[in-house]
């Protein structure tokens, strides 16, 4: 008999073969002398059934969750409707569980280390355990598969992947957030963002993406920053504000469509958000300027407590307020110039705002940020004045307005928050393997 995965006990063929797996303890309960122990590999869940003097044995070991094992029997239909995954059942003949195989019971049970009486502090501590569990796995899961698709769509758009470098001497979103180290005797920082690598890459590539980690030195605790998150990055030549707006649309709805398309994948993202579904489009489109008289007439305050103003930023609070009131994707547009970052390129008719915008979605707030970007030699070399940046390190950067320039934009996505807005997590800390935030670099 040789070794078979889990999932390919999908309800399709097997009744009646042999069958040898490896998995872990998932479930287990006891019918009088009958045992039933779900196993579970990470590609999918078997029951199997222990009778007669095996029930024996395997009670006389007590085993625990976790426990790895090895078992062999032959493989029964279930009738649609019975209480086993895909209405399948092993019925075991042979057992192995190799010495250090075993996982611990009482005090040190798993059971508890992912309890922990709800203490966040110690459910984090114990992620790596966690990660066993039903709705921890679930996400991450979702996650395999919209990265895969996000890969997926581009490839269908015809962007090309790169690369870039995430050890810098340039910042993109403000120094407030840069991680700065010793760069072999010189100061360099940890990337905030492919996107001034991207522009470079336009003249050689065409249409480019990225999914790198970014890099964020947040001082603040909240539901949705992270310090190290998974950033999908994209650059578009020869647009208009408007086909960049028209092209987030697409890929954020095809990626949705591509991702539900398994049905494996599918059932996880409805068992985490029930109602989540591809998004209409097209999206909401709301400029900036809209966005503070809606926040004025429906009393949301702005960071000082006093109503909005042309010219406030949108707290991370009012914004949320906002985006679940109207629940619905919109596209903030049109932010004023000094809110925004040096890049950016300013709208023709109105110099005060850029062709900037914030995709923003129920229960999360923004997830995406992107803009047209500054074309003009000049004005880019009167935006680092601006903004107090010395424009030497950037001299790469300054050079695509010398060699060629041309009309282009592009955005970033925070992979995190997309998660957190699809599978309906309070917070981006439980879309990522091992969060990373002010105060926390473990496990
Ligand atoms: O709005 P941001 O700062 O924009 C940029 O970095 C642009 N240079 C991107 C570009 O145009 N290529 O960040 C983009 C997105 C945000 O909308 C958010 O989803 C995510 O990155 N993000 C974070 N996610 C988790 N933790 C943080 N600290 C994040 N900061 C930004
Ligand atoms: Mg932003």
């Amino acid at each position: 008999t040789s070794v078979a995965k889990l999932r390919e006990h999908d309800g399709s063929g097997d009744p009646g073969t042999r069958v040898r797996v490896f998995g872990r303890v998932h479930r287990q309960r006891k019918q009088k002398d009958v045992l039933f122990v779900t196993l579970r590999d990470g590609y999918g869940y078997l029951q199997c059934v222990f009778a007669g003097i095996l029930a024996k044995t395997y009670d006389a070991i007590t085993l625990t969750r976790e426990t790895s094992m090895e078992v062999i029997g032959e493989m029964y239909a279930l009738p649609p409707g019975a209480h086993a995954p895909n209405q399948r059942e092993l019925h075991v003949d042979y057992y192995e569980i190799k010495p250090g195989w075993k996982a611990p019971g009482g005090e040190d049970a798993i059971t508890n280390k992912v309890q922990a009486g709800g203490d966040p502090q110690i459910l984090l501590d114990n992620r790596h355990l966690l990660l066993r569990g039903d709705i921890a796995s679930s996400v991450m899961f979702v996650r395999d598969a919209v990265e895969f698709a996000f890969h997926q769509t581009y490839r269908e758009l015809r962007l090309r992947k790169v690369s870039p470098p995430a050890l810098v001497q340039t910042q993109v979103e403000g120094g407030a957030t840069l991680f700065k180290f010793d760069y072999y005797g010189e100061e360099a920082f940890l990337t905030q963002s492919s996107q001034l690598y991207l522009e470079t890459v336009l003249p050689s590539m065409g249409d480019v993406y990225c999914i790198e980690k970014s890099f964020r030195a947040e001082k603040s605790l909240t539901r949705r920053h992270l310090s190290e998150y998974t950033h999908i990055e994209a650059e578009l030549d020869f647009i208009t504000f408007s086909d960049l707006l028209d092209h987030l649309e697409l890929v954020m709805c095809r990626v949705i469509e591509l991702t539900l398309a398994d049905p494996v994948i599918a059932a996880y993202v409805k068992e985490l958000n029930p109602e989540f579904k591809v998004p209409e489009r097209p999206f909401k489109r709301m400029k900036y300027s809209d966005a503070i008289d809606w926040l004025k007439e429906h009393n949301i305050p702005n960071e000082d407590g006093h109503p909005h103003t042309f010219g406030d930023d949108i707290a991370e609070a009012a914004e949320r307020r906002m985006t679940d009131i109207i629940n619905r994707p919109i596209f903030l547009t049109h932010f004023p110039v000094e809110i925004k970052a040096f890049y950016m390129q300013k709208d023709k008719d109105d110099p005060r705002v850029t062709e900037s915008v914030d995709c923003l979605m129920p229960g999360v707030g923004e997830i995406v940020g992107g803009s047209m970007r500054m074309d003009d030699w000049g004005e880019l070399m009167k935006a680092y004045e601006r903004e107090g940046i010395d424009s030497k390190p950037y001299y790469w950067y300054t050079d695509q307005r010398k060699y060629g320039s041309s009309p282009h934009g592009g955005y970033g996505l925070g992979l995190e928050r997309f998660l957190a807005w699809m599978c309906k997590q309070h917070t981006v800390r439980d879309t990522c393997l091992y969060p990373r935030y002010m105060g926390r670099c473990i496990p």
